[in-house]
């Protein structure tokens, strides 16, 4: 084999480092942790977006959306229960732009394409026959899943401030959401209250301290239908992008044992048609700024101590669907790899790739199910 490093400049190099890195010592004490993750560390989303969502002129969802995705596939049965068991986390943009046809709600539109919508769409819809669907296929992968609910249910825009939402969260379509999960025996981990609408949000946001409010009130419909302690499920908040003052806010406002998992969202590569992606990934100075975000949450976490600690409920790297030329490749897990780790290092106790399926950054290909490189570093 020596033969062919004079042939390849690049192996030459890299022999010649690791030569001359022979001499080092590194010394490792087990016994010592510096931290502990959930024993379900390893987390993937599921999102709403419709095969009409499309950026950059492309459109790489296609039917790998919650209310499009075949699950009838064994392709993908089998990439789910391979981790046995996977945890789930169903979101995204439109989650709060959803409706769940259940109590009152009587009609059930599907997402159209609207200019002055919500991230570009109007109103969703989640029947309850599609959520019998969802759910007969967690139960059979087993899947651990978390809920991210419709957080703006009753609010209204603001006329003043563009983008900011205003008034009460309404609980009912929730509350008849969950009376009717129970009623089916569905499991469910953890709700999740909202998504991106912390701090100055994205498309969408809301005051700190009426978020706070609000999930005191999503906290007392769980305690209240969820009568034993031990199958109530958890819940998170706020899974949105870190800003110290107002998740302080959020966090003061609520008080203890309200939130059990203080949630937030990672997107340390920026938009997903930078032409210098690969540049950014390969480059370890670039991927440590963001160990800032991380060591601010688990500041955060260290003076409220919710129960759970800090997960990151969604992190596809570079935003908007991804990068399609790098996401779905072998290089993408410099970054992926790298973000389990300084996440696991401050103490993050669960990590979601955004997504299992669908975008550029999906684990599966859309269309063939076949895993990418980061589905098997995610299995690893
Ligand atoms: C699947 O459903 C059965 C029957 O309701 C239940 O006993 C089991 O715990 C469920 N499994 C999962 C993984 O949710
Ligand atoms: C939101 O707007 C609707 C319709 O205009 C109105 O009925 C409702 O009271 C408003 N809610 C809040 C919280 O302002
Ligand atoms: C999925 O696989 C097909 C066929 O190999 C390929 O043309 C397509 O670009 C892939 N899509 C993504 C998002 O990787």
């Amino acid at each position: 084999m020596y033969f062919k490093f004079t042939f390849c400049p690049i192996i030459l190099l890299l022999w010649a480092s690791l030569s001359f890195a022979q001499n080092v010592n590194v010394v490792i004490h087990g016994a010592a942790s510096i931290a502990k993750t959930d024993d379900n560390f390893v987390c993937v989303t599921l999102d709403w977006w419709p095969a009409e969502k499309c950026d950059y002129n492309q459109c790489p969802w296609g039917k790998a959306g919650i209310l499009n995705l075949d699950l009838r596939y064994g392709a993908l049965i089998n990439a789910i229960k391979a981790f046995n068991p996977l945890r789930i986390k169903v979101g995204g943009s439109l989650q709060d732009n959803v409706v769940y046809k259940v109590g009152e709600v009587s009609s059930c539109p599907n997402f159209m394409k609207r200019e002055d919508g919500l991230f570009g769409f109007s109103q969703g819809c989640l029947s309850m026959e599609r959520w019998d669907q969802l759910n007969r296929f967690f139960n059979h992968t087993g899947v651990k899943l978390t809920f991210g609910l419709n957080a703006l249910f009753g609010r209204n825009e603001s006329q003043t401030e563009k983008g900011l939402w205003i008034g009460d969260w309404q609980p009912q379509n929730t509350r008849d959401f969950m009376q009717y999960t129970i009623s089916k025996g569905y499991n469910v981990d953890s709700y999740e209250f909202g998504n991106q609408l912390s701090g100055s949000g994205m498309g969408a946001k809301v005051d700190a301290k009426q978020y706070g409010k609000d999930v005191i009130v999503l906290k007392n419909l769980v305690k209240e239908l969820y009568a034993h302690p031990e199958t109530q499920p958890k819940v998170l908040g706020p899974g949105g992008f870190y800003e110290e003052k107002w998740f302080n806010t959020f966090l003061e406002v609520s008080g203890r044992g309200i939130v059990d998992g203080l949630t937030h969202h990672i997107y340390n590569l920026g938009p997903g048609d930078d032409p210098n992606m690969m540049n950014k990934i390969l480059d370890p100075s670039y991927l440590n700024q963001v160990s800032q975000t991380y060591k601010g949450v688990s500041d955060v976490v260290n003076k409220y101590r919710p129960q759970l600690g800090a997960w990151v409920t969604e992190s596809g790297g570079a935003l908007n669907g991804g990068s399609k030329d790098v996401s779905r490749t072998f290089a993408d897990g410099f970054w992926y790899l790298d973000q389990m780790g300084m996440a696991s290092t401050y103490d993050q106790k669960v990590f979601c790739r955004q997504a299992l399926i669908g975008g550029n950054y999906g684990l599966l290909n859309a269309t063939t199910f076949v895993p990418n490189p980061d589905y098997y570093g995610a299995l690893l």
